[in-house]
């Protein structure tokens, strides 16, 4: 994915009309992949800031759940995450590293899915580095993320609840904090449109990324 589209390399602000939809290549559906994940990086209020993250359990089954995006560089096309390394979807990873990523936006009703293989690096050190200070207090929590508890709890340790503690008292977090880096696979992008869908998906392969359309 790259910048070099003309057509559809901004995100629409609302559903496309005919004309647009008319007008929209295989390259313009690349260009608002790339757009959404743009958008999703650099507006932290835009609902492409949180997609859903999907993992396969041990059993079979499938695990969803809301995350941050982190970064993203469309030229070797890998995303990155923050989770606790202790968490579920961290062991269901590292087990499993197939993964799928969820973005949808109201505003133009465009939906981005994403699949990749997932790698975790624990203690990651630019990536801690990166983290703002609100983010790193998060792994300071003392029992592993998911573990039952008789009352209502933060998880975090009393000298830290409610303030952001020093760099320093923090820094003993990072052995918790992995960082995930998603390597891109596939994508598959639906534009909803009263004028009739578009689907397309993309393969990213070494030879470079190759697009089709699809059946919506
Ligand atoms: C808006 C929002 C953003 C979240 N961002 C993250 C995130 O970036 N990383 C993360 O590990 N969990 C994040 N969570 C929490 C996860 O959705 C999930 O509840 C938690 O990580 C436990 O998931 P697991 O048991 O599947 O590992 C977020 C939750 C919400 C509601």
């Amino acid at each position: 994915m790259d910048e070099r589209h003309g057509s559809g390399s901004e995100l629409p602000a609302a559903p496309l009309e005919d004309a647009e939809l008319r007008a929209l290549t295989l390259d313009g559906m690349v260009a608002l992949a790339a757009a959404m994940l743009r958008r999703g990086l650099e507006n932290p209020s835009s609902p492409l800031r949180k997609p859903a993250l999907a993992t396969v359990k041990a059993s079979g089954a499938p695990a969803v759940r809301t995350v941050i995006l982190r970064s993203v560089d469309l030229a070797t096309r890998k995303l990155g995450l923050f989770t606790d390394a202790r968490s579920r979807k961290a062991a269901e990873l590292g087990a499993e590293p197939r993964a799928e990523l969820l973005f949808y936006d109201p505003a133009c009703d465009i939906q981005l899915r994403l699949s990749g293989r997932a790698e975790i690096r624990v203690g990651d050190e630019a990536a801690w580095a990166s983290a703002a200070p609100p983010s790193r207090r998060a792994y300071l929590v003392t029992a592993p993320p998911g573990t039952p508890s008789a009352e209502p709890v933060s998880g975090l340790p009393a000298d830290v609840a409610g303030i952001i503690p020093s760099l320093e008292r923090m820094e003993e977090g990072r052995a918790n904090f992995a960082y995930v880096e998603i390597s891109l696979t596939e994508a598959d992008i639906v534009v909803l449109s009263r004028a009739g869908h578009r689907r397309a998906r993309i393969r990213f392969q070494a030879d470079g990324e190759h697009a089709e359309w699809l059946v919506p």
